[in-house]
């Protein structure tokens, strides 16, 4: 399936889009090549895919780049990743501005090394001001750990007597998580052909739409992402409601037919 932008009806464009980013290790193998040159270029299909987002006018792109969990790789990997991450906030610093993207990070941050965290901080200070896109890498993300600092930061506003329990609502908890201020992703992509969430926006995720793609991610590029997202636009998506009761309220399919 091909599709180029003047076939994606905008209306049934997904606002937030989440990917996990994985088989750059694969892809490396495959070739006889190391996993860091697998890495290196999974970073093209990064650009190629954060350009494709912004030229379709999507507001919220997500990427998962390095999970709680792959602090357990090889140090050696981890090493490079990180080197690669800081190469990345560097190279690219202009041009996300020159986008208008703002870039935007959530994880345990804190867990970075130092020069990785301060090429971060950079690039997050150096498009702050951008509003075309908002790009959130995961770093040092893990979803039951977002929640779980969130469940602890409301149950001491609780002890301190400044929520009240009976109170605490879904608004209320979305807005103590990371992502606080970004809307749920509409759809979720993961490449490599493993069909599992592996700890990523768990609570965001409740009524995303997924794809799973057999392709590696350093061969997901503009074209591929571009089918992605003509396959959500052809998805009914009904919130435990029924599909005539959808269809009776005419709204497009995929994009933004809540309740
Ligand atoms: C995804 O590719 C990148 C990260 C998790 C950092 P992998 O490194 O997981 O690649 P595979 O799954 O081993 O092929
Ligand atoms: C998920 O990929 C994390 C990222 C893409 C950053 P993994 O390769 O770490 O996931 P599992 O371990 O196969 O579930
Ligand atoms: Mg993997």
């Amino acid at each position: 399936m091909d599709a180029n932008p003047s076939q994606l009806d905008p209306a049934a464009l997904p606002r937030h889009v989440a990917i996990i980013m994985d088989g750059n290790g694969r892809w490396a193998q495959e070739r006889g090549l190391g996993r860091v040159r697998g890495h290196e270029e999974g970073a093209n299909s990064v650009r190629a895919v954060v350009e494709e987002a912004r030229r379709l006018g999507l507001t919220h792109l997500t990427l998962y780049a390095f999970s709680e969990e792959n602090w357990g790789r090889p140090g050696a990997e981890v090493k490079a990743l990180m080197r690669l991450l800081k190469r990345f906030l560097k190279k690219e610093r202009d041009d996300l501005a020159a986008k208008d993207i703002r870039l935007n990070a959530i994880g345990q941050l804190a867990r970075l090394p130092e020069d990785t965290r301060s090429e971060l901080e950079r690039t997050l200070a150096a498009t702050a001001h951008c509003g075309g896109m908002v790009l959130t890498l995961a770093l040092s993300y893990g979803g039951r750990q977002e929640i779980l600092a969130a469940t602890r930061e409301l149950c001491a506003r609780a002890a301190r007597g400044q929520l009240d329990p009976a109170a605490l609502d879904e608004a209320t908890f979305s807005a103590s998580l990371q992502s606080a201020g970004l809307p749920d992703p509409d759809l979720m992509i993961r490449t490599s052909g493993e069909q599992r969430i592996s700890n990523f926006l768990l609570w965001q995720m409740a009524y995303a739409e997924f794809i799973f793609s057999p392709l590696l991610w350093p061969d997901f590029r503009e074209a591929q992402f571009r089918a992605a997202l003509a396959e959500y636009a052809g998805r009914q998506r009904r919130f435990g409601k029924t599909g005539q009761q959808l269809a009776a309220t005419s709204k497009p399919k995929g994009g933004r037919a809540r309740g």
